[in-house]
């Protein structure tokens, strides 16, 4: 059997994902640290514990599982963090990738699906944004992704490496049936930060600043439910089997949602009040980033599946059941 190696596959998305692709009947192996990602969550997926980063090991794996596509997930992902300890960035997501394709290359492995970030935009220069505008990258971690894309793109000229990159927007939810979701403990994410707020782990949810020139001057993104997202990826795996080109896309719904429109829905859907105080905007934020989907839609045929109150639903049900984190 052939197989697909998921690379952070014990991750939130990652693990998600993984779930997703085993369901359609494919092989996988999982190959994380679990240094941030679970054991659990991987379930009785074949597993290795490793690092992208150790070429000998990637093209054993490789070998040993008939590996011929892979789903990068493993980086590090903290906006904050990046900014403090940029060598740990640039060394694990640049360097990291870099060792991985060149294992990948001599393992005959040439089919890459890539998670790559909206942020990678910064502030965009107007909404919906396209994949074609201009990036510019306010962040080392945003830095550290797009260098990665970069990479692909000249493996993808230069060798017979296909990929394709998803610039995901806000990733939110848990699965329909609980057993997956964020581990907020290691999220500076609003939705995990609202549920903290809701489930009393935290005093309240604070709202990082209201004078934002958008319709209630909260911040505004694009909350894409994580299943939609795994589905994505599936579609993408797809596109390269089937001979598609190298190609870059948004995975976002293409709708705009603003942090108090959040603390409504969650709200109306759990019943239960959302204790917040506004507070200064953070640094870097933009005041509004959603995606122009239209590129995927037309390309893959997918389109988001799940709503904001899906959203919110499936969120609240992992973390109420969850609350320690995984
Ligand atoms: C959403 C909105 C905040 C927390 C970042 C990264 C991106 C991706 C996802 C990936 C904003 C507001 C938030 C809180 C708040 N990371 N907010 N109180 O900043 O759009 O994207 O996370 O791996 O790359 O840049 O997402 O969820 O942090 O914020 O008011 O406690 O919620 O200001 O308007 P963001 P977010």
């Amino acid at each position: 059997m052939k197989r697909t190696l998921i690379t952070g596959g014990a991750g939130y998305i990652g693990s998600i994902t993984t779930r997703l692709i085993r369901s359609t009947g494919r092989g996988v192996v999982v190959l994380d640290t679990l240094e941030n990602g679970h054991r659990k969550a991987v379930g009785d997926a074949p597993f290795v514990q490793g690092d992208i980063a150790d070429t000998d090991l990637v093209e054993k794996v490789c070998r040993e599982h008939n590996v011929d596509e892979v789903i990068h997930f493993a980086a590090y992902k903290a906006v904050g963090e990046s900014m403090e300890n940029p060598t740990k960035y640039f060394q694990n997501n640049v360097t990291g990738s870099q060792r991985l394709f060149d294992a990948l290359t001599r393992a005959g492995v040439n089919r890459v699906v890539f998670s790559s970030t909206a942020a990678v935009y910064g502030t965009p220069e107007r909404v919906p944004v396209r994949e074609t505008d201009v990036l510019n990258c306010e962040s080392v971690y945003a830095e550290t992704k797009l260098m990665i894309e970069r990479t692909l793109g000249w493996y993808s000229k230069t060798t017979d490496m296909r990929s394709v990159v998803l610039r995901y927007f806000n990733a939110a939810g848990a699965t329909e049936d609980s057993q997956l979701g964020e581990d907020w403990r290691h999220s500076q994410n609003l939705i995990p930060h609202v549920m903290k707020a809701l489930l009393g782990y935290a005093p309240s949810l604070k709202v990082f600043g209201n004078d934002f020139p958008t319709p209630d001057g909260t911040g505004v993104r694009d909350y894409i439910h994580v299943e939609d997202l795994a589905q994505a990826h599936v579609a993408a795996l797809d596109h390269l089997a089937r001979g598609g080109n190298s190609i870059t896309c948004n995975v976002g719904t293409g709708f705009g949602t603003s942090v108090m429109q959040i603390i409504e829905a969650t709200e109306r859907v759990t019943g239960k009040k959302v204790p917040y105080e506004v507070v200064e905007r953070r640094a870097g934020d933009p005041a509004e980033c959603y995606a122009d989907a239209s590129l995927i839609e037309k390309t893959f045929s997918w389109s988001p599946s799940k709503s904001l109150d899906d959203i919110i639903r499936t969120a609240y049900n992992w973390h109420s059941s969850h609350p320690q984190g995984h």
